[in-house]
Order: structure tokens, then sequence, then C-alpha cells
């Protein structure tokens, strides 16, 4: 529909669940390779194109872990987060909460100081440019153990100040939040908040254990939910927002097609639900794109579509003034548009 088109192009929009990682594009992958003389195991950027083909999450991984290997210096950072930021300003982005993977780098002996400081100038740089504000999260990868956990942790502290919360990712069946019950501790003990991916792939008990033993704010993903109906009273009755990722779920197959996304149901259930794009660069779509192609798949009425951008802003770490005054731009613009809230 063309008038959803402009009403999602028109909304102040924030983006909660964004792995920096992910937004890597094959022609800045192969720029990036060229530049650090890293050798990749595709010919050009068509071959590497057609290796992304998902059969779930673990396969996907594997192939996003192996692209960033490109990424050496902290102007490597920059440019990676810089061109992100480029489309967000273009699609009225207005507020980004940003992952990345210390352990991916620090691994490959990259210093933390190169890839905070990289990603920092670019989100510094937008700000300034574009007026978008921002968090950074740092995630644990959950397939590692618990002592790497805790030394990553360590390495973060001088620039805890950058951070705003400690996340959770990577190959999440096999590894449930309990693992990092004590990393998860440390981290709000230094004053950071908590979210971790939770009910992708994992089972609704990973999302027990998260509110539970992580203290959570947000679950990333948590579409299997409707699995448990306690579990999904209990993340209602608590108002604990989900950062819901379609275009993600449809490539690692956690939903057959978009018109099986169980996004429609988890609304129905009372859940504040909030759209977004996960790692666009492999799934086929930024954020507008994600919002697209929901509400195309699920027929999602206009004022839905206000409603999840609305709750992106309320399910963000923004301060309570920044969030009222996002929503009444929100509230603006659907008046603008004709478009009646409740
Ligand atoms: N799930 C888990 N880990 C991840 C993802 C995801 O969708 N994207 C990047 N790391
Ligand atoms: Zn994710």
């Amino acid at each position: 529909m063309g008038d959803q088109l402009a009403l999602i192009r028109a909304l102040p929009k924030a983006e909660l669940h964004l792995h920096i990682e992910g937004t890597l594009e094959p022609e800045l992958m192969f720029e990036l390779a060229r530049r650090n003389g890293v050798k990749l195991a595709f010919a050009d950027v068509d071959e590497l194109r057609r290796a992304y083909d998902f059969k779930d999450l673990q396969s996907f991984l594997d192939l996003y872990y192996a692209g960033a290997d490109v990424l050496r210096t902290r102007a490597d950072f920059d440019a990676l987060a810089s061109a992100y930021l480029a489309r967000m300003a273009a699609e009225n982005v207005r507020h980004v909460e940003i992952f990345f993977d210390p352990q991916t780098h620090t691994a490959r002996g990259i210093a933390l100081a190169d890839v905070v400081e990289g990603l920092v100038d670019a989100l510094s740089r937008a700000e300034r440019d574009h007026g978008i504000t921002w968090r950074l999260i740092p995630c644990i990868l959950r397939h590692l153990d618990e002592a790497d956990a805790l030394g990553t942790l360590a390495r973060l502290e001088p620039w805890l100040h950058r951070f705003t919360a400690l996340g959770l990712d990577s190959s999440e069946r096999g590894h449930p939040p309990s693992k990092f019950a004590r990393v998860f501790a440390r981290a709000r003990s230094l004053g950071l908040k908590t979210v971790a991916h939770a009910g992708e792939e994992g089972p609704p008990a990973y999302i027990t254990e998260a509110i539970d033993q992580l203290q959570v704010a947000r679950i990333d993903h948590g579409v299997r939910c409707l699995e448990d109906p306690a579990v999904t009273r209990r993340l209602r009755d608590l108002g604990m927002p989900l950062t819901v990722c379609p275009l993600s779920n449809v490539r690692l197959r956690v939903f057959p097609t978009m018109a099986r996304h169980n996004l429609g149901a988890l609304l129905e259930a009372g859940l504040v639900v909030t759209v977004n794009s996960d790692d666009p660069a492999y799934f086929g779509g930024y954020l507008s794109e994600n919002y697209q192609a929901t509400a195309a798949a699920l027929d999602l009425s206009d004022a839905t579509i206000v409603a999840l951008a609305a709750n992106g802003f309320r399910a963000s770490f923004l301060d309570p003034a920044a969030k009222q005054r996002h929503l009444g731009d929100i509230a603006a613009v659907a008046r603008r548009l004709g478009v009646a809230i409740g």
C-alpha cells in the first residue's frame, strides 16, 4: 500500500535491536578486505550475497562472524557505523540502541579502544549532523563460557560511561541465560541495565530465566513466548518490551513466511511489541523495510503502525522528557496524515 509506505517513512522511529556487525554490506566488506589484506572465502559481492540463504540461526552466525574479520581499525568501525547511520537519517530514524560483540573482535587481537571509539566517532557525528540520539550495548557471546564473559566485562570497564546496558546474543539453544547469571549481576552492580536475546530459537523458559536471573529491562526477540500462556501473561503484566525483528525471523526460519509471523498475535496478547532490523545487511531490509514487510503481510492498520513506532520510543532507554517529545512528534505526524489513534 502506497499510503502506508508514506506513513512509515514520515513517522519518527527508534531502533532497539541492531547488531552493528550485521550492517556490514557486501560492498563495504570487500572494500575493507582489500584495505586490510584479508582474504575472503567468496570471489565477489554476488557470490557472497548468494550465500545469504540461511537454514537457522547458526548457519547465519557462521557467516556473520567470518564477515566481521574484515573489521580491523578504529576507522573501519567508524565507516561501518557511519554507513548505517546515514541510512537511518534518511529513514527518519531518530534514536538507535546499538549492539556490538566485543569478544568477536578481542578474540582476533583487536583493541577494544578501537572498536568502541570508532563506533562513538560515527555516533557522535550522526548526533551532531542528524540529531540521532544513541545508546551502545555490548553483548556477551553466549556460546563462550562464563570466564570469558567475566573477563570481557572487566575489559569493558574503562568505557563504562559509553554503555547503557549489557546484552546477551549468539547461539541460543543449549546456552540458557542462567549460564551468565553472575556476569549480569556484576554488570548491574556496575550500574548497567540488562537485556537478553531469549525465545528466538530457544524455548519460553529462557525468557523466564532472562527475567528472573538476569533482571532484564527488555527481551530481544521473545517471539516464542506464545508457546507458554504463563510466560505470555507474565510479559504482559510486567509490560516487558519485546524487540521483534520480523525479516530476521523469516530469514532464519523461525517462521516459514512473513504472513505466518506472530507479531499480530503478540499485539493481541497485550504485549509491548517493537519492530527492529537485527542484522539488516544479511536479512534483506533495514528498519522501514521491516515495518513495510510486516504491515503488508499481516495487513496491519495505520493505527497499529503508529502504535508500533510509539512503542519503539516507550521501550527505549531515553529519559522520560525525550520519550514525550518523540511521542508528541509521532502524534503530530498521525494527525497530519489523518490516522486516528487511541
Ligand atoms: N540472534 C542471536 N545472536 C545474534 C543475532 C540473532 O538474531 N544477530 C547477531 N547475533
Ligand atoms: Zn539480535
